[in-house]
């Protein structure tokens, strides 16, 4: 069964990209911490597998760009987010760590 088209991996984007941003996003102390396991069930970040987003378009760039700049305090849209997403998560992410954790989040939100 091919997946729709919309639900396609972007370009660029692998399987393995997937599965190691998915170990970075769940590891302890990372995105985890505010988004919940699987972005899911969050206390400080939303919920990343509705398919609706408020600060980026849904695009594999966009998330790329939001998790690499982070979110400032002034720019948070729900007060019950009390927490600044720092650049990165507040992690030092190589390039390619990014990439990757983008690609994971990119299939949260994107369900075949
Ligand atoms: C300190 C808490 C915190 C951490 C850690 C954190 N985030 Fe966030 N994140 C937020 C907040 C707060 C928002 C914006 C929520 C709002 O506007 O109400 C957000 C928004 C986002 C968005 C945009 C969602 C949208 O609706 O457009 C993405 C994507 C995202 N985070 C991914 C990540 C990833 C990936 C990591 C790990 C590298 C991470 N976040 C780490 C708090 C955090």
């Amino acid at each position: 069964m091919a997946a729709a088209p919309s639900n396609a991996l972007p370009a660029g984007v692998t399987a393995a990209m997937v599965s190691a941003g998915d170990s970075l996003f769940n590891a302890p102390r990372s995105c985890n911490g505010c988004h919940g396991k699987g972005g899911v069930d969050g206390r400080n970040g939303p919920n990343l597998t509705t398919g609706k987003y408020e600060h980026v378009d849904g695009s594999y760039a966009s998330i790329v760009h939001v998790i690499t700049v982070g979110i400032p305090k002034d720019s948070i849209k729900h007060a019950e987010h009390r927490f600044p997403m720092r650049p990165q998560g507040g992690h030092d992410y190589s390039d390619e760590q990014i990439a990757n954790l983008a690609a994971y989040v990119w299939t949260l939100g994107h369900h075949g």
